[in-house]
């Protein structure tokens, strides 16, 4: 089983964005508590700014990779070029968010990429990724 996660704009500063919202670890230590929780399985992570490198990664993984973990950050609410990404691929797509964005500003309500995941998870923190692999895993063995 292989899982692939990754994450939009502004998620490398994890831990030193917005704590009040995005919490204080880093997205590298956390990711190195899903690899020990998750052994059995093959976790990569990737990260980018760069909207058109989020779908050539999701292009370039989304035909071989037994799932996607997704948060999109603000892209979420901006790209329909990510949704069509989505689309295009077989491997199943989990959108994440780290906050509830249904608390936060009207402008983070809308999501382009829900409609074409299997289902979204929001507002857990950075547990939401570990539920996002739980996720995949629980379809995988049906
Ligand atoms: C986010 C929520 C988005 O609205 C925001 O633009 C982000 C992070 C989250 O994980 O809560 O960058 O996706």
């Amino acid at each position: 089983m292989n899982i692939l996660i990754i994450n939009g704009p502004n998620l490398n500063l994890l831990g030193k964005r917005e704590p009040g919202i995005y919490g204080s670890d880093t997205f590298e230590d956390y990711f190195n508590i899903l690899l020990e929780k998750f052994n059995g399985v093959d976790l990569e992570y990737f990260q980018s700014n760069h909207e058109g490198e989020i779908i050539d990664k999701l292009h370039e993984k989304g035909f071989e990779i037994d799932g996607i973990v997704l948060n999109a950050g603000a892209f979420t609410h901006t790209s329909l070029a990510i949704a069509d990404a989505i689309s295009a691929i077989k491997s199943p797509v989990v959108e994440v968010h780290i906050s509830n964005v249904f608390k936060r500003e009207a402008v983070r309500h809308h999501s382009f990429i829900s409609p074409v995941c299997m289902g979204s998870i929001s507002g857990f923190g950075l547990d939401s990724y570990r539920l996002g692999v739980e996720a995949l895993l629980s379809i995988k063995s049906k």
